[in-house]
């Protein structure tokens, strides 16, 4: 599968979980992949991982937060390979907390990551992609950002912010041949989900492990995502097969959301 061959693509949080699922489908769908995370060690690993396919990778240091920290990151990628075509705002953290146990810091760390780092990313590769013609930009929401839930609230909003983020960059960016769109998993089995399972037992007062087993018999497909589930449907929207489809949320969540 070449879908992508001749392709540069920025995947943010690239180091781990479903990033490097995409990381690891892309390159083998031709496109040279910049693996963009804040875990340094762990993106030259996942890069240096890809040196056997089609595209090859290269890892970058970049924290999504810190718009001086994305300008280099975006500038070391458009030195090295000329500019970028595709990015993937995938990058994004989570944390549970009731009403009464909410902290302003937290409040701004999981915007500064999941809402600012999905806009200025996509602020600071624009201008590569114009020049270049067009591009793709595909933002990552949840299923948690199609309704609320209890303990939730700070992350559901900032993945409800992604979707409006989404839709109106989309129609903005139209005119440039820029396609934008978001991918909603539902529950994927990643080292996010190991803390979220922490986190529930702590709620719901249940053993470690079993939010997970029964989140996953909840899925009408029977059983939690693999990273790897995720990532074809992003190769897909990245790709020319995708090029009628901008302003969408795509449900990859084995049924768990109908819309
Ligand atoms: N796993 C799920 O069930 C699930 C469900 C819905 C949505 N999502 C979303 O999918 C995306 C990937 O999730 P995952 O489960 O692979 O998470 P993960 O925690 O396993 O991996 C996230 C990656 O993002 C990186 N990252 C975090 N903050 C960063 C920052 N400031 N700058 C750069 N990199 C940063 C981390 O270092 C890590 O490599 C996230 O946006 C998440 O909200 C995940």
């Amino acid at each position: 599968m070449t879908k992508l061959e001749g392709k540069v693509a920025l995947v943010t949080g690239g180091a781990r979980g479903i990033g490097r699922a995409i990381c690891e489908a892309y390159a083998a769908a031709g496109a040279k992949v910049a693996v963009a995370d804040l875990l340094e060690e762990d993106a030259k690993e996942t890069a240096t991982a890809l040196a056997g396919t089609i595209g090859g990778g290269m890892a970058v240091a970049m924290d999504v937060a810190d718009p001086s920290s994305i300008t280099a990151g975006v500038a070391a990628v458009e030195e090295a390979w000329g500019g970028i075509d595709i990015l993937v705002n995938n990058a994004g953290i989570f944390n549970m907390a009731s009403i009464d146990r909410i902290t302003f810091e937290d409040y701004r760390r999981q915007y500064d990551v999941n809402v600012a780092g999905t806009v200025f990313t996509a602020q600071a590769v624009v201008p590569s992609m114009r020049k270049r013609g067009g591009g793709v930009i595909v933002n990552f929401t949840s299923q948690a950002g199609r309704r609320g839930e209890p303990n939730i609230t700070i992350y559901c909003s900032t993945k409800a912010a992604v979707i409006s983020i989404t839709q109106s960059l989309a129609l903005e960016l139209a005119g440039d041949n820029i396609r934008v769109n978001a991918i909603a998993p539902g529950v994927i089995d990643t080292p996010m989900w190991d803390l979220v399972d922490a986190q529930f037992a702590e709620y719901e007062n249940k053993p470690k492990g079993q939010k997970k087993r029964e989140v996953g018999t909840a899925v009408p497909l029977g059983r939690m995502g693999d990273p790897r589930d995720v990532a074809a449907p992003c190769v897909f929207l990245a790709s020319d097969d995708a090029r009628y489809i901008t302003a969408q949320t795509l449900n990859v969540d084995g049924g768990n959301w109908m819309s």
